[in-house]
Order: structure tokens, then C-alpha cells, then sequence
């Protein structure tokens, strides 16, 4: 049997190729920092057996039409709304993809946007680089105790959990959720209340945002939502940027119906250096790092690559989005 060829998308850690060529498959790597545009994409992965991408690779139905030879897709992410998911099921084309390794990361970016915003961390070191920093002042810059607050978390999933304990932890917070379905042994490990999607809404004092970017809950925070919310709370979303609406996120946040927001990703991805939300207090912006330690991303590494291993192979690949494939 010829050695299989697998193109890389992007750099990715060397474990992910390691792995590969130690096991015997021909890898080619995507060498530039940006990304392939969705026509590079397509004429780079013809004649390859897999590819192991990422959320920044568009993997459609057109992908699916003209690149005939791809028998795997292995996502370096747990997320995977990049991928037509329905039509490489339709095809019978397996997707890996990398859940776990990135949901103690992801919570910690979570937790240190909750207190960075609360405190006005990113702002304050701003206006000392400005040299604003003259002297003690008894009642300016003041932010909000986290101790003792309700944490509303939407889609209790891996990261959800990891972020709620977090909370539990160092701040005792009261945690309720909304998910499409209840979670029992989370409800039961956390004192977590499953709670209407108004609920969360109403009682929380953070909301943060955990759940898939599909569909249902694209743009579901939205004007409505955010005038929902408590005047007091900070909305946190280390998701998917899509899942709010930015301008009305910048609207609430300017009235006032919210007061403030931590952001690990943004509507669109890269944000722009002019948007308001740069220049607000209350409000902190990460540039999608959830994931970003040394270790999480060689775990991802080992985990996309072992996917694709295991296929050839013809053994149970380990870690699927859409396991009916290979049954
Ligand atoms: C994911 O895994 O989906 C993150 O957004 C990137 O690690």
C-alpha cells in the first residue's frame, strides 16, 4: 500500500507532523503564518488522503465536490462549524476533530476575562501608559466584587463545566445554565440550576457564553438579549464571535444596559483597531487565544493527528464529530 498524503492547513505544532511521518504517511505543510483562501485550499488539498485544518479553512460542499481524493478531515479544534458537517456525513467522510485538550484553557480565559473586566485591568494599564497614573483616587476606576455572584453560563458543555467550577472555587458563585438538554451529573457536581433562557438572562450577574456557533444561536445575543441582561452584568463570550451581534453589543454597552463584556472572540474575526469597544472601560478583548497554551495545542496536535492515524489504520478513530460514518 503507497503511503498516504496528508496536507497540514497551517503551522501546527511539530507533534502533529512527527507523529504523521513516524507513522509512515507523506506530509505535506501550508508554511505561511495566514491562512489558505478557499480556492488555495481546494487546489492544495486535491491528491491528498486527509487534511488536518482548522477553524480558519472553509471545508464546504464545493471543498467536498473537487476534492475527491479526501477521505478524512481532522479539525485542529473542538469546534467545527467551518466544516459541512451534513454533507462529508452524506459522503461517508469521517471528522475528527479535538475536544477536552482545549477546555481547561478555554475556562481560564474565560475566568481571567470575568476578572480583568470586573476590575478594569486592560483599561487601567492603558491610561498608565498614557501617564494618567498621578495618584490615589478613593472613588475612580472602581469595578465590581466577584464574590458570591450568580454565573450564568449558556451551553454547559466541557468548557462550560471547567469555567463554572472555576467560579465555585475562588468566588463561591451560584451557578445557573441553559442548554438545549439538562445535564443531571453537572447539575449534581456543581449545584448548578438549569434555568429558561430568560431566567439566565435575568438573574445573572455574569452570563458566559459556551455553547456552538450553529444556526439556533447565531446572533442570538443580540439587542433583545442584552436589554434583558442586568444594568450590573458582564457578558462573556469565549465561543464563537458570531454568536452575539457586535454593533448591538456596542450599543448596550454604551446605554448602559449591560456594564461590560470580556471577549475572547469578536463579530468579525480580526477586529478592527477602530471599534469602540477598544476604547471602553469596561470591556476586555482577547484575539481568540482560548486554546493558547504550549501544552493544549500539542495535545491538539497529538489528537488530530492520532485521528487521521487511526483511520488508516483501520481502527476506532478516537475522537469523531460524526461517529455514524464508520459504523
Ligand atoms: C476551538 O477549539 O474551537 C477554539 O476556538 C480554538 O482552539
Amino acid at each position: 500500500m503507497s503511503a498516504k498524503k496528508i496536507l497540514l492547513t497551517r503551522i501546527y505544532p511539530k507533534v502533529a507532523s512527527d507523529l504523521l511521518e513516524e507513522n509512515g504517511f507523506l506530509v505535506t505543510k501550508w508554511d505561511k503564518e495566514r491562512p489558505m483562501t478557499s480556492k488555495e485550499l481546494i487546489e492544495n488539498s486535491k491528491g491528498h488522503d486527509a487534511i488536518l485544518c482548522t477553524l480558519t479553512d472553509t471545508i464546504k460542499e464545493q471543498f467536498f465536490k473537487e476534492c475527491t481524493t479526501v477521505k478524512m478531515v481532522s479539525q485542529f479544534a473542538v469546534g467545527y462549524d467551518n466544516i459541512a458537517i451534513s454533507e462529508a456525513t452524506r459522503l461517508g467522510i469521517p471528522v475528527g476533530y479535538t475536544p477536552d485538550a482545549v477546555s481547561e484553557p478555554t475556562a481560564d480565559i474565560a475566568f481571567g476575562l470575568m476578572i480583568a473586566t470586573a476590575r478594569k485591568m486592560f483599561y487601567l494599564h492603558k491610561s498608565i501608559l498614557k501617564g494618567e497614573w498621578g495618584y490615589f483616587k478613593p472613588n475612580s476606576d472602581l469595578g465590581l466584587t466577584l464574590k458570591n455572584k450568580t454565573l450564568g453560563i449558556f451551553g454547559l458543555g466541557r468548557i462550560g463545566i471547567e469555567t463554572a467550577k472555576l467560579c465555585k472555587g475562588a468566588y463561591n458563585m451560584d451557578i445557573i445554565y441553559h442548554n438545549r438538554s439538562r445535564n443531571k451529573q453537572a447539575e449534581a457536581e456543581l449545584g448548578a440550576t438549569y434555568v429558561d433562557f430568560n431566567t439566565l438572562l435575568s438573574q445573572s450577574d455574569i452570563v458566559s457564553v459556551h455553547c456552538a456557533l450553529t444556526p439556533e444561536t447565531k446572533e442570538l445575543f443580540n439587542k433583545e438579549v442584552f436589554s434583558k441582561m442586568k444594568s450590573t452584568a458582564i457578558f462573556i463570550n469565549t465561543a464563537r464571535g458570531l454568536v452575539h451581534n457586535e454593533t448591538d453589543l456596542i450599543e448596550a454597552l454604551q446605554k448602559g444596559e449591560i456594564w461590560g463584556a470580556g471577549l475572547d472572540v469578536t463579530n468579525p474575526e480580526p477586529m478592527q483597531t477602530e471599534n469602540p469597544l477598544l476604547q471602553m472601560e469596561n470591556v476586555t478583548v482577547l484575539p481568540h487565544v482560548g486554546s493558547g497554551t504550549i501544552d493544549a495545542r500539542d495535545e491538539m496536535s497529538r489528537m488530530s493527528a492520532t485521528n487521521i492515524i487511526e483511520f488508516f489504520k483501520n481502527r476506532a478513530v478516537p475522537y469523531i464529530v460524526n461517529p455514524e460514518v464508520l459504523q
